[in-house]
């Protein structure tokens, strides 16, 4: 399967959670969804050498980098790097609502300067054979986004920009946090909707706000090329990744969320072998069983038990023989 079929779904990219380890698992959980990591800026990798944040899993394929930075050459250095570790994919952030940094400004402040993103995204794509996307919002604080939205999307194509993701509502720069800023901006898929229609060869995934299979299938069928979710998956990875292979791709089986703890187990023992710890692991496995009997002791037991001293693999075993006892 190539990537851009990959594409139709996807776990959106997000700061401290989708770390290798939870990449790991959601990969157990889906053999075909297409993995965000979460941001790395390019200063980090280009000046600060800080290469170990590109380390990832074979497993995790097919697996996007995301970028933050908006310094071309700095991109482009960064981006050729993640290429050379084997990502599969480079993606720019043009949607998260942080400050600015030394560096310069980066995320979402970037829709307000499309040239600059075009002029990113160009270099990016003259330094690298793996496609280069764009994740952005709909617009930025009094911006329009009926009038931005098309020409921030013109600019990123004409400069080689292979798809897009589109968070469907504004980021407030001024005044929000960036977790009220995840909530609080009206979400606006029709505009979403109106893009494909001026960019029909344009792939364009809509992200924000969707929290079921069904919910992403209706995008799909409604004539989106992608849906990319984010807190659902990470909160409830069962319900949203499980069915997501036979469902949207057509292919393979239902994953059993049982059988993927007992699959992290050796990955889980590998990380202890060389000096991780457990609940680095296991602090993403808190909503494997959401919504099921027993969740809350499974839930319980790991976060108690597994940031103590010496804690492993037989954490797990306690965790799920208390849901089973609570289930039955
Ligand atoms: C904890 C957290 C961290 C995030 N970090 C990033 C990030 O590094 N890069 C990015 O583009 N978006 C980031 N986001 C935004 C998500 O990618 C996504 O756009 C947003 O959560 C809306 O999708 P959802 O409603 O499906 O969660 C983050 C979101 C959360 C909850």
């Amino acid at each position: 399967m190539q990537l851009i079929q990959h594409a139709r779904l996807s776990v959106a990219p997000m700061m401290d959670w989708t770390d290798r380890h939870c990449r790991y698992l959601h990969r157990l959980l889906s053999g075909q969804t297409l993995l965000y990591t979460e941001m790395v800026t390019a200063p980090a990798l280009v000046r600060g050498g800080a290469l170990h944040l590109l380390d990832f899993s074979a497993e995790e394929h097919p697996v996007a980098l995301q970028l933050g930075g908006s310094d071309p050459a700095e991109l482009a250095q960064a981006a050729r790097l993640g290429a050379a570790h084997g990502y599969d994919e480079i993606n720019l952030n043009c949607g998260c609502p942080s400050d600015r940094v030394q560096s310069g400004s980066f995320g979402a402040v970037l829709m307000k300067t499309p040239g600059l993103v075009a002029d990113c995204v160009a270099a990016m794509r003259d330094a690298v054979d793996v496609e280069v996307t764009v994740k952005c919002r709909i617009g930025v604080d009094d911006q329009n986004p009926e009038e931005v939205l098309p020409e921030f999307l013109a600019r990123i194509v004409a400069a080689g920009c292979e798809r897009v993701t589109i968070h469907a509502r504004k980021a407030w720069l001024e005044g929000l946090s960036p977790k009220e800023n995840r909530d609080i901006p009206p979400l606006d898929y029709d505009l979403v909707h109106r893009m494909k229609g001026l960019f029909p060869n344009l792939h364009i995934s809509v992200n924000g706000g969707i929290a079921s299979l069904d919910a992403a299938e209706a995008f799909l069928e409604g004539g989106l090329d992608g849906v990319m979710i984010g807190r659902a998956a990470y909160h409830q990875p069962a319900d949203i990744l499980c069915a997501a292979d036979s469902r949207i791709y057509g292919v393979g089986e239902v994953s059993d969320p049982r059988a993927v703890v007992e699959a992290m187990k050796p990955y889980i023992d590998a990380h202890l072998s060389s000096g991780g710890k457990l609940g680095q692991v296991t602090r993403h496995m808190l909503g494997l069983f959401a919504g099921k009997p027993g969740a809350r002791q499974w839930r319980r037991v790991l976060s108690e038990d597994a940031p103590r001293p010496g804690a492993g693999i037989e954490v797990l075993d306690k965790a799920l023989s208390m849901m089973d006892q609570r289930a039955a």
